[in-house]
């Protein structure tokens, strides 16, 4: 196996952060930071801002992405937004199953395979998040809730359609609570999704497949996390929302 068939991603999660005028912004500022960048570069915000963020961050190195999409097609369900509709404006990258859609919103393991199935039909990539809470590391279980959520959310995409999807690890008592998984523990957990992949793929699809971790990844962190065999990028909460931190942690996984 080898780490450099995979070309690493480090994609911003603005969450919901920033008016359409402050994205015009930190794009425009992150724009010359990044342009020698030797990894994908995503920036994920609110719908709001898709726009804007298309506009600022056309003709560059810098994807933009949403952060959810609907199952649906359309329909009457107030207040969502479709896999379609985000692939009409031209948006390429979505991410689903974020810990805080969980946890806040009743997202499950079902609906975010359904959410999925939409993203890849409609041609995203799509960034699948995955990750236990704080008492299932504790009960020592880490590797039974990852894997469930990820062959869940997996059901039905085939192996032809594993390049649509790049799966983040992130550990949710690691969210922007300043508590970063050690570059080990990172590394072990993407690895055990790694080793999935193997199973219900193929070894050449786990080779292939690329798996961030995200957790208060920062500037000053991102190069021992990036180093790991099976990390191959980073999603990023709070560092994505300064240019120069951001900017710092792609510079770290292009080298
Ligand atoms: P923080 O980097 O703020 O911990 O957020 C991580 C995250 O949730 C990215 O999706």
């Amino acid at each position: 196996m080898d780490k450099a068939l995979r070309r690493p991603v480090i994609a911003g999660n603005w969450k919901m952060n920033n008016t359409p005028e402050q994205t015009k912004a930190l794009i425009d500022a992150l724009k010359p930071l990044v342009a020698d960048a030797d990894c994908d570069v995503v920036v994920c915000t609110p719908y709001i801002d898709l726009y804007a963020a298309l506009d600022a961050a056309a003709g560059s190195n810098i994807k933009v992405g949403a952060e959810n999409c609907h199952w649906a097609a359309k329909g009457a369900f107030t207040g969502e937004v479709s896999a379609e509709m985000l692939k009409a404006i031209g948006v390429p990258y979505v991410i689903i199953g974020h810990s805080e859609r969980r946890q806040y919103f009743g997202e499950t393991d079902l609906t975010v395979r359904d959410r999925t199935r939409a993203a890849v039909d409609n041609g995203l990539k799509v960034i699948l998040c995955v990750g236990e809470v704080l008492e299932e590391r504790q009960l020592g279980i880490t590797d039974e809730i990852v894997r469930k959520q990820t062959k869940v959310a997996l059901d039905g995409i085939k192996e032809e359609e594993l390049a649509s999807i790049i799966i983040a690890y992130e550990p949710v008592w690691a969210i922007g609570t300043g508590l970063t998984a050690t570059p080990a523990q990172a590394n072990e957990v993407c690895a055990v999704i790694r080793a999935l992949i193997a199973e219900l793929y193929s070894k050449d699809a786990a080779d292939h497949i690329v798996i961030q971790y995200g957790g208060s990844m920062n500037d000053g962190n991102a190069a021992d996390l990036l180093a790991q065999y099976d990390v191959d990028g980073g999603l990023i909460g709070g560092a994505s929302l300064v240019a120069e931190k951001f900017a710092k942690i792609v510079e770290a996984a292009s080298k």
